[in-house]
């Protein structure tokens, strides 16, 4: 199967279609020749998308930020991808990883998916690979999940990431907190993959830029939000900053309590996702929080004031990062859908579509499809002011995850 990369942005436009594809390289004559089963799949078959995502719990509103980006983009579209109807089937994923396994089953032997939209987290998404791996016509489209080995040592054919790696979520900020001569740094995040994974690469950077070892590195159970006994031990220790990651409702305590703890005016913080989806709620607390991001709420591009404009509109609030990231993922299947003429029954034609992205009008920022199937794609070095993520530099432009052990195309 030759890799085609017909998929060029982000928008409703006029596709290079399958049709006019076969028809440019010699006639729809050719297209019984070289692809028998052109439409197997299609027509008015309605394309079935499972949504796994949290709707319960403490990244509950990630899960309905995302679901909400995914049926603004889909909208865009007239709720019709390659020309086919949707099916949008939800299912709560609780970020439980013991649920994993049996809430993917259910949607795609039960259900018969096309695409999987999902899920949020990483422990959820590892899980979900052993399903995945046995079903490699149904199509899994990550919308934020960042466990590294998704597209490392777990890549699959049939895995896309539409959001970040931990790697790419932490990386960043080690080398911003060099520069700013921050010495003492204490790190704190939750015990599992993403929190792991986010500050392992933050600790990474700082020591390749000159930095050394925390002096303390702090891991609280998820989804556990009890961080008291924590910050005691932090004003303690009086580091020169401190570097967490916290999401959801566990950013929003987190930050209260920081500033409530009386540190928030003595030590600077810094962290990943602890300022996403949740300033309404921390209020001045989150005041002067930097941070590193592949999005911002005040990123200043026609794509992005327009996306911003179209979610308020329909729900409305302020987009978040994860609104962003569902909103892509609907754009990623609309592109390669489009480029197909909504035909999905060549399974090796489509994920090499989905795999040659490149996402020129995204929200974010223009972005590609890495071998790996992972976003490469600029990060920015916010700081929160006025209640808003305000955009003080891009810190890196088209960071890529460094990849290891995954051999694909
Ligand atoms: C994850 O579990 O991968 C995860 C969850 C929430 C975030 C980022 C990453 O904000």
């Amino acid at each position: 199967m030759k890799h085609r990369t017909a998929v060029t942005d982000g928008r409703p436009r006029s596709p290079l279609t399958r049709r006019c594809f076969l028809t440019a390289a010699g006639g729809l004559a050719a297209a019984t020749t070289f692809a028998p089963s052109a439409f197997a799949i299609g027509g008015n078959t309605p394309l079935k998308v499972g949504m796994m995502l949290p709707y319960s719990g403490v990244y509950a509103k990630l899960g309905g930020d995302i679901t909400n980006g995914f049926k603004l983009r889909l909208a865009e579209e007239g709720n019709r991808l390659g020309g086919r109807p949707v099916e949008l089937i939800t299912v709560d994923s609780e970020a439980a990883p013991s649920k994993a396994i049996g809430n993917a089953a259910r949607l795609v032997a039960g259900k018969g998916v096309d695409f999987i939209v999902g899920p949020v987290h990483s422990g959820v998404a590892m899980a979900m690979t052993k399903v995945m791996r046995k079903s490699p016509k149904t199509m899994m489209i990550i919308p934020n999940a960042g466990a590294n080995a998704l597209t490392r040592e777990a890549c699959a054919q049939n895995i896309f990431r539409a959001s970040f790696s931990n790697w790419q979520a932490g990386y960043p900020m080690g080398a911003e907190l060099v520069k700013r001569g921050h010495k003492r740094v204490v790190t704190m995040t939750w015990n599992y993959a993403a929190g792991k994974q986010i500050i392992e690469a933050f600790v990474e950077g700082y020591e390749k830029a000159g930095g050394g070892a925390p002096i303390a590195q702090i891991l609280v159970d998820f989804p556990n939000t009890e961080f008291q006994a924590h910050l005691t031990r932090i004003a303690a220790l009086k580091p020169d900053a401190v570097m967490v990651f916290f999401s959801g409702g566990g950013a929003v305590k987190f930050v209260k309590d920081y500033a409530g703890a009386g540190l928030k005016d003595t030590i600077p913080l810094y962290g990943a996702f602890v300022t996403e989806g949740t300033l309404e709620a921390q209020g001045t607390a989150a005041e002067g929080i930097v941070s590193t991001m592949h999005w911002a709420d005040t990123l200043n591009t026609p794509a992005n004031i327009a996306f911003m404009k179209a979610y308020r509109k329909v729900t409305s609030e302020t987009a978040t990062v994860f609104a962003m990231q569902g909103y892509d993922s609907a754009a990623l299947i609309a592109q390669a859908m489009a480029s197909l003429d909504g035909d999905t029954g060549d399974t090796a034609e489509l994920t090499a579509t989905l795999a040659g992205s490149v996402m020129n009008d995204s929200p974010r920022g223009p972005w590609r499809m890495s071998k790996n199937h992972n976003p490469i794609q600029d990060f920015y070095l916010r700081r929160v002011e006025g209640g808003k993520n305000v955009v003080i530099a891009t810190a890196v432009k088209a960071l890529e995850d460094p990849g290891g052990r995954c051999r694909l195309g």
